[in-house]
């Protein structure tokens, strides 16, 4: 006998409103008619599935876990998943301490599993040009998922952006489109995907929603990796660097579902670590939602430079019984060469995950007897200088329209109307 199928529909993180399986990155209508921005995730209901044994050739180990992930066809895979889970010696913060480390994913961090997820989707729906609004990572990572699934892919960033990264999305055949303004990146997103047909794989509203839903769902693989290696134990807390949380929630939303399996009997609290202290105002302050934090300056903790979290990750840390903490360049700089004196070399954005450590010291939330989990996202590449993008690669704002116009772009796979409001 054959067993039946899962479900999947798409369910919001805050009111629970339910639809069918939804891939459009505007969230829930409902509360956004309260002002809020929250998403629709997938769920997923139906049998327990096995747990999962190697992936076959061909697909990374991340698809080991396609069981539990929304369907998305032959997935789109560069060999993501499957990081080092390693121990590390921090004196002074007792309990036992391990890096996840995202850096060993094919372009250097944990996005490869967020670009997997969503441009394997994108494939299965027919989608024709793939875009986002990046400060690096995530660009070079769905860049390099849309050339593997021969879809153009157009990045959004703004001024300041690593050489070496500009270099990375020459290199694999992505458009680099440059706005003034960080705001502005979403601006351009909404309109290439409102009067061009694009399809985003992150967000362009405010308040900010996520990134794409099957991408982020694709995050959780993250959580089972850590309980897998535990020997389905999970740790007491797990620190991220965060922006607008999408890996702060899909590694929790993770743990939950493998405790709602019966594979794991608990889940673990989440420590986000912003670079602007916008959750943790939010938090300490009793805020319906997170607000903007103002600031001027330059911040060369790009990855993580949002001044505004998410109603995502507010949810995520208030429902895992979890806390925030901000800290700046500095205090990342510290963290950055106090990782590197032991042999571990992250970009700036991932030392905030020794911070984090250190501070759950510093508040007596740690004992001998504690594992913490740092989540490190990315490799240093993207930050080896910090430079202005090269002249070659600065498109104004205002030729969006001309300069990515399909006329002027490869003619993309077959489209379909659905693309839009799958
Ligand atoms: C290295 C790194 N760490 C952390 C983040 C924050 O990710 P999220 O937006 O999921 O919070 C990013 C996002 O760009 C990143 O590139
Ligand atoms: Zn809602």
């Amino acid at each position: 006998m054959t067993e039946p199928a899962p479900i999947w529909a798409s369910r919001c993180l805050r009111c629970g409103h339910t639809t069918a399986l939804d891939d459009r990155v505007t969230g829930c209508e409902r509360c956004a008619a309260e002002g809020f921005g929250v998403p629709m995730m997938p769920s997923r209901s139906g049998p327990v599935p096995a747990k999962p044994r190697p992936a076959p050739a061909g697909s990374g180990p991340m698809w080991r876990w396609s069981s539990l992930l929304v369907p998305s066809g032959q997935p789109v895979s560069l060999g993501e998943g499957g990081t080092p889970l390693v121990e590390l010696r921090l004196p002074g913060v007792p309990g036992r301490i391990l890096l996840k480390d995202e850096a060993a994913n094919p372009t250097g961090s944990f996005k490869d599993r967020l670009a997997s997820g969503a441009v394997s989707r994108a494939r299965h729906l027919e989608a024709g040009t793939v875009a986002l609004a990046s400060s690096g990572n995530a660009g070079i990572s769905a860049a390099a998922y849309a050339a593997a699934a021969g879809l153009p892919c157009v990045v959004i960033s703004t001024p300041g952006l690593p050489e070496p990264t500009g270099a990375a999305l020459r290199a694999l055949g992505a458009t680099l489109l440059l706005t003034d303004q960080s705001a502005q990146r979403w601006t351009a997103l909404r309109t290439g995907v409102e009067r061009l047909g694009w399809h985003p794989l992150t967000n362009y509203l405010d308040p900010p929603v996520a990134s794409h839903p099957a991408g982020v769902h694709a995050y959780r693989t993250i959580a089972y990796e850590i309980a897998e290696s535990l020997d389905w134990r999970v740790p007491d807390w797990v620190v991220v660097p965060v922006s607008r949380g999408d890996g702060l929630y899909g590694v929790w939303a993770g743990f939950v579902e493998l405790a709602e399996l019966g594979w794991t009997d608990a889940v673990p609290r989440m420590l986000a670590v912003e670079r602007f202290p916008s959750l943790s105002a939010a938090l300490a302050d009793g805020l319906a939602q997170p607000a903007r934090v103002d600031y001027d300056g330059q911040v060369q903790a790009r990855s993580i430079g949002d001044r505004k979290a998410t109603m995502m990750s507010l949810l995520t840390v208030q429902r895992s019984g979890g806390s925030a903490v901000s800290c700046d360049d500095a205090q990342l700089w510290a963290a950055w060469r106090q990782l590197a004196a032991t042999g571990t070399l992250v970009e700036l954005a991932s030392a905030a995950g020794l911070c984090g450590a250190v501070e759950l010291a510093a508040r007596g939330e740690l004992t001998d007897r504690s594992t913490v989990v740092l989540l490190s996202t990315a490799a240093p590449y993207a930050q080896a200088t910090l430079g202005p993008a090269g002249e070659a690669s600065r498109c104004p704002i205002r030729q969006i329209l001309t300069c990515c116009s399909p006329s002027s772009r490869p003619e993309p796979r077959r489209r379909r109307a659905r693309d839009r409001t799958v």
